[in-house]
């Protein structure tokens, strides 16, 4: 059991639309009940539902976030993108950044770093993704591309207190596979270390579901948890965090 404060984001990617929104009334009622546990819930659903959700989640404890944003803080030409003062305005505090999904259709470290800060400045939080492909970890590489990814995502930001990190090894993004326990608690402590404030927030992510929770609260170091496919399912993300606790 654990009494340290846990983050739940949810991660819809791209699922979901509006007449699936009843379904969160189960979360609405779990989350009113346990309004003074040590917990945060975070939805990040498409850009579409952020508005309609804002609604639905008012005078609730739930938060919500956006999952990409354009790096530009202006409006501008840029068709089909969004930016994070448009996410802030439909109600978004939180934003997922880095996720591999973005980094595998070609974002780069250095445009992570000027997403951040134009998120940043435009004064929403960021759940930062960081992780090692594969091939990178059978080639011993994950410490070195774990460093490279914070270094240059975070590039010039001193202020990190609004920065949650999300270590989601791309490999057990959608797999069913998650890592050693040993190794995840080594890995979380490696990413702490890298940061001059001790309680910075690290969050796991991948494959994280109602049946491997009770081996992954076990890890001390974890902060909380970024679950994809599992939080679009209200029972089986209940059942997360309520095991989480257990
Ligand atoms: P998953 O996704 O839980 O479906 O593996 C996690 C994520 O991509 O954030």
């Amino acid at each position: 059991m654990t009494n340290k404060f846990m983050y739940f984001v949810a991660n819809w990617k791209m699922f979901g639309d509006l007449k699936g929104l009843n379904s969160l009334n189960d979360v609405i009622k779990f989350a009113m009940k346990n309004k003074r546990k040590n917990f945060k819930v975070i939805y990040c659903p498409p850009s579409t539902l952020i508005f309609p959700l804002f609604k639905k989640f008012k005078n609730t404890p739930i938060d919500l976030g956006g999952q990409n944003s354009h790096e530009s803080e202006n409006y501008g030409p840029y068709t089909g993108s969004i930016n994070s003062k448009m996410l802030m305005d439909v109600g978004a505090k939180y934003l997922i950044l880095g996720h591999s999904e973005n980094r595998q259709s070609g974002e780069n470290d250095r445009l992570i770093n000027l997403k951040i800060k134009s998120a940043l400045k435009i004064g929403l939080k960021i759940i930062f993704c960081i992780g090692e492909t594969l091939k990178e970890k059978q080639n011993n590489k994950t410490n070195q591309i774990l460093s490279n990814q914070i270094k240059i995502g975070l590039n010039g930001i001193k202020n990190k207190s609004k920065i949650i990190i999300a270590y989601e090894p791309v490999w057990s993004i959608g797999t069913g596979l998650i890592p050693k326990l040993s190794d995840l608690n080594s890995l979380i402590l490696f990413i702490k270390k890298k940061f001059k404030n001790k309680s910075q927030k690290i969050l796991y992510g991948g494959s994280v579901n109602e049946n491997n929770i009770n081996q992954l609260k076990t890890i001390n170091s974890v902060d909380g948890f970024l679950v994809g496919a599992a939080s679009q399912d209200a029972k089986k993300f209940i059942d997360i965090i309520k095991k989480t606790f257990n």
